[in-house]
């Protein structure tokens, strides 16, 4: 593989280097060089800084160099948090919530997650690729370099199955999130999990990274939760929550209880929620869009910064609750309703969500070492990415030393 010189960068911008999760007041440890370059070989960074010290006798002889000149170079950004895989849309059901109706009451009523289901079954594998496929396109074109994406929306053995072999064969990393809602060919959430966890997760384990669950009323309460998540645990996937939507049902105690990797949404957690992930490795992943969409309050993301927690951002990119796959939307979100400061905001969806992801080492930062994935946007500025709500900044996305994606 050809080596790749950005060379004569505006900005060269990253998490500064050294260990992750960044939690407290390192989640603003920002390296910010003017003037700089950043050399990737075999599609890892292999040096990365000002220009006037970059090595110009010791390049590689096959190098293709790329003009950074008004750019500035980010970190190819991870969405940590998706429902990237599903059929179908709601653009009925977005009419019918701009008229007055309630996430909460189409959901009940058989519309909502229930829905996609029924369009999620009807997709079939080659159905699924495809819109995996569209998705991962939109993501790319926002700076997204690497993405999680969620199962839910089959509920049935192959439907969920194909979900998980779909997020993979499109290159996103599979959560099994069998427990998303009861569907309706089961009496109760216990029966459901009966076959979920004897029929499913045995075959969805091997697919899969980690698990999610979906607590709340109206879908598993704490206790059918625990029993879901330890079972998963057990068949070696990573534990995630759907937490706190819309009300405190215990999902942040379990998440702290059961060392998950994070703990999702936590638009109703109160001071005491906080202070349990404060004082834990449990990440906070918190999904903006998903609040404003809603109508919901926002998630205490000052506060859980404040109080030393981990905090990561994604969209929760899916067809009902956030409808949006931009990453810089979500960090504009961050600054103006959160009260994160822009460089907390970039950590939270590069670093931290790849620790979310078990990927902090080799991923979310330019540094050396790091896989050479990186967004060079067309400003001479980074923070634009965050301050132009809605600004389509991201000029070019590179991806293991390749440009994948160019405006
Ligand atoms: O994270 N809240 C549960 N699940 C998704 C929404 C899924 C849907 O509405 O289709 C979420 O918001
Ligand atoms: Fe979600």
């Amino acid at each position: 593989m050809r080596a790749l010189l950005i060379r004569d960068l505006a900005q060269m911008v990253s998490p500064a280097p050294g260990s992750a999760p960044l939690r407290g007041r390192s989640l603003r440890d920002l390296r910010v060089v003017p003037d700089g370059y950043v050399l990737c070989e075999n599609g890892r960074i292999t040096s990365v800084g000002a220009m006037s010290d970059l090595e110009t006798t010791t390049l590689p002889a096959d190098l293709v160099e790329l003009d950074g000149r008004g750019r500035a170079a980010v970190p190819g950004l991870v969405d940590c948090h998706t429902h990237a895989c599903f059929g179908g849309d709601r653009a009925d059901e977005f009419e019918l919530r701009a008229g007055g109706a309630s996430y909460e009451e189409l959901h009940a009523a058989g519309g909502g997650i229930l829905s996609t289901v029924h369009a999620t079954r009807t997709a079939g594998p080659a159905g699924l690729a495809a819109a995996l496929e569209r998705h991962r396109g939109w993501m790319l074109a926002h700076g997204t370099t690497t993405f999680e994406a969620k199962s839910g929306y089959g509920l049935d053995r192959e439907t969920e199955l194909d979900q998980l072999r779909a997020i993979t064969a499109g290159g996103g990393v599979p959560t099994f999130l069998g427990a998303h809602a009861v569907p309706p060919e089961f009496p109760d959430g216990d029966a459901y999990l009966d076959f979920l966890l004897a029929d499913v997760l045995p075959v969805a384990a091997r697919l899969a990274e980690a698990a999610d669950v979906f607590v709340e009323r109206g879908a598993f309460d704490s206790t059918q939760a625990r029993r879901y998540l330890v079972a998963c645990r057990e068949a070696g996937l990573a534990l995630r929550l759907h937490a706190d939507q819309f009300t405190e049902a215990g999902g942040v105690p379990l998440a702290v209880d059961l060392a998950a990797r994070s703990v999702d949404h936590l638009e109703a957690t109160g001071p005491e929620g906080v202070r349990e992930l404060a004082a834990s490795e449990v990440a906070a992943v918190l999904l903006p869009v998903a609040a404003l969409n809603l109508g919901r309050p926002m998630p205490p993301g000052r506060a859980l910064v404040d109080a030393g927690a981990i905090v990561a951002l994604a969209t929760d990119f899916n067809p009902g609750s956030a409808f949006c796959e931009s990453l810089p939307v979500v960090m504009s979100l961050a600054c103006t309703q959160l009260g994160l400061a822009p460089a907390e905001a970039l950590a939270a969806c590069t670093v931290n969500a790849a620790y979310v992801l078990g990927r902090a080492e080799t991923l979310g930062r330019i540094a050396p070492g790091c896989a050479a994935d990186l967004v060079l946007l067309d400003v001479p500025d980074w923070r634009y990415l965050a301050y132009h709500l809605g600004g389509e900044h991201v000029a070019l996305v590179i991806k293991e030393g390749q440009v994948v994606w160019e405006r």
